[in-house]
C-alpha cells in the first residue's frame, strides 16, 4: 500500500507542542528517585532507546515511564523505516514511539537522518544529482512531520572510518556526493526544523583518537563557517574491546569548547556486577563534569531486548529488576531512593558470607570468612560463625568478634563499606583441640 506523505507537522496539526513542554515540567517536578528525575536535578535528561514493539509489554512500560525522562527510536525512524520507497514516508510506528513519549511528558530525540546502515536499497543505485535529492527530501520528510517535536536530531551518523586514517567512510553519500554532504545535510535540517538541535552522532569516538580528531576537526570548520551544527553525540557502546577511554570527560570537554553541546546517546556497557557498576559510574560523572554535556541515553530498557542481549549492557535484567548498574548510575546522578523501595541505594542493602579454609596444621586451622554485598552498595556487615565445641579463636583480623560460648559475632574493623557486589574477607586461627570440624557460617546481615 503506498502511504501518502504527510507534509503538515504533527505539531502543527494536533497542537501538541505547548502540551508537551507543559508534562515535561511536571515529570521533572517528581521525587528524587528515579534516572529521569535524578538527572534532572543536575539539570540533564536520562533517556533510553525504545522499540515500539515492545511498547504493549506491561512491565516494559512500566519501567521505561517510571524512570526515563527522554526516548530514542531504536529502529523506527531510520530510512529503511520511514522511507521504504521512494517519496512514500510512514511513520505508524515512529509515531507511537512519539505519542507514548508525549503522552509521559518525555522528550524525543531523533534517529537517524542520513546513514549508511539500514538504508533501503532504492537509495544506493541513485547518481549523485538524484541522491543529492533525495537525501535533502528524505530530511525534510521527517523533519518535517516532526517540526517542533524532537529535541534534538542525529542528522548524520557515523560517516568517519574506524581505524586510524581519521578517513571518511564509504557510503552512497560520502562516494557520490564527497565530504560535503554532511554540510549539506545539516543545512537543510537547519531550515526544516530551527528548534531541533542538530548532531553528528558517531562511535569510538568516546576517547581521544585519529577518529575523534577527524570528527573534532570537522565540527571545528563547521562552527568556523557557520555551518549549523549544535551538538556531538557520543555512541558509548562499550565492553572489554572498547573500555570506558580514561580521557572521556576531556574528550567531550574538547568538544563542548568548540562551542556545541555533548550527548552520550547509545550507552550501553557490557559485563555485570560491580565491574559494570563502576564503568556506569565512570560515564554518568564525565558528562555530570562537561557542563555541555546536556544529558545521556542508554541504549534500551532491558537487557533482554539489547541489540547486545548476550553482554547484559544495561541498567535493568530481563526481568525488569534494577542491576548494580542501575544503583551507580541514580546515585552517580545524587538521586535517593524512597525508603524500603528494593533495589534504591541505602535500603534493600544485602551481604553474602562464604567460609573457606585456608591453613590447616595438626592442632589448628587458618579459617576465612567471605562478605560480599548484594545489589546494593553496604556500609556495615554482620557475619555468625559458630565453632565447634572444642574449638577456640587465638586470633583475628579483618574484623571485630563478639562472642556468646561457641557463637562469634563479626562486625567490619576498618572494611565496613563495599560496593555492590563487592567483596571483603576476615580471617581467624582457631585451635581443634581434638576436633577437625569446620565451623558453620550463618546468615549475612548487612546495612
Ligand atoms: C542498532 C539497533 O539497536 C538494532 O536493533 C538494529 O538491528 C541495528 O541498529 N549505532 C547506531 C544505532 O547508531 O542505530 C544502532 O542501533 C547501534 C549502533
Amino acid at each position: 500500500m503506498s502511504m501518502i506523505v504527510r507534509r503538515l507537522s504533527r505539531a502543527a496539526t494536533a497542537g501538541l507542542v505547548a502540551a508537551a513542554a507543559l508534562t515535561a515540567a511536571a515529570h521533572s517536578a517528581e521525587a528524587a528517585d528515579t534516572l529521569g528525575s535524578a538527572a534532572a536535578g543536575q539539570g540533564r535528561y536520562f533517556g533510553t532507546a525504545v522499540a515500539a514493539s515492545h511498547l504493549g509489554e506491561t512491565d516494559y512500560a512500566a519501567t521505561l515511564d517510571r524512570e526515563f525522562s527522554s526516548v530514542t527510536p531504536e529502529n523506527e525512524m531510520k530510512w529503511d523505516a520511514t522511507e521504504p520507497s521512494r517519496g512514500s514516508f510512514t511513520f505508524t510506528s515512529a509515531d507511537r514511539i512519539v505519542d507514548h513519549a508525549q503522552s509521559q511528558g518525555m522528550d524525543v530525540r531523533g534517529h537517524t537522518l542520513v546513514w549508511h546502515s539500514q538504508l533501503p536499497s532504492w537509495v544506493s543505485p541513485l547518481g549523485a544529482s538524484d541522491l543529492r535529492t533525495a537525501m535533502n527530501a528524505h530530511i525534510n520528510g521527517l523533519m518535517g512531520h516532526y517540526k517542533g517535536e524532537i529535541h534534538s536530531w542525529d542528522v548524520v551518523n557515523e560517516a568517519f572510518q574506524d581505524g586510524g586514517s581519521g578517513a571518511r567512510r564509504s557510503s552512497p553519500f560520502q562516494d557520490k556526493l564527497g565530504d560535503g554532504f554532511i554540510e549539506e545535510a545539516f543545512r537543510t535540517a537547519r531550515a526544516a526544523d530551527p528548534a531541533a538541535k542538530l548532531c553528528y552522532n558517531d562511535y569510538n569516538t568516546d576517547g581521544v583518537n585519529a577518529k575523534s580528531n577527524a570528527v573534532y576537526n570537522m565540527v571545528k570548520d563547521f562552527k568556523s563557517r557557520g555551518v549549523p551544527i549544535d551538538c556531538v553525540g557520543f555512541q558509548s557502546h562499550f565492553n572489554s574491546n572498547s573500555p570506558v577511554p580514561s580521557d572521556y570527560r576531556q574528550n567531550l570537554q574538547r568538544f563542548a569548547d568548540l562551542g556545541v553541546d555533548v550527548q552520550i546517546t547509545e550507552l550501553d556497557i557490557e559485563g555485570s556486577g560491580s565491574a559494570q557498576a563502576a564503568d556506569y559510574t565512570k560515564v554518568v560523572e564525565a558528562c555530570l563534569a562537561v557542563s555541555r554535556c546536556t544529558g545521556m541515553t542508554v541504549w534500551g530498557v532491558t537487557d533482554k531486548y539489547s541489540w547486545r542481549s548476550g553482554g547484559t549492557p544495561l541498567l535493568f535484567d530481563g526481568d525488569y529488576n534494577e542491576k548494580p548498574a542501575y544503583d551507580a548510575v541514580l546515585s552517580a546522578l545524587g538521586g535517593a531512593g524512597d525508603p524500603g523501595d528494593p533495589g534504591d541505594p541505602g535500603d534493600g542493602a544485602s551481604c553474602t558470607a562464604t567460609y573457606t579454609r585456608t591453613a590447616d596444621w595438626s592442632s589448628g586451622y587458618n579459617g576465612q570468612v567471605t562478605i560480599t554485598a548484594g545489589a546494593e552498595p553496604i556500609s556495615s556487615w554482620t557475619a555468625t560463625v559458630t565453632l565447634p565445641a572444642q574449638q577456640s579463636v587465638s586470633s583475628l583480623w579483618n574484623g571485630t568478634p563478639t562472642w556468646s560460648g561457641n557463637v562469634m559475632t563479626v562486625r567490619p574493623s576498618w572494611n565496613g563499606t563495599l560496593a555492590a557486589g563487592a567483596s571483603t574477607s576476615f580471617g581467624f586461627t582457631a585451635a581443634k583441640n581434638g576436633s577437625d570440624a569446620a565451623p558453620a557460617v550463618g546468615s549475612c546481615t548487612a546495612s
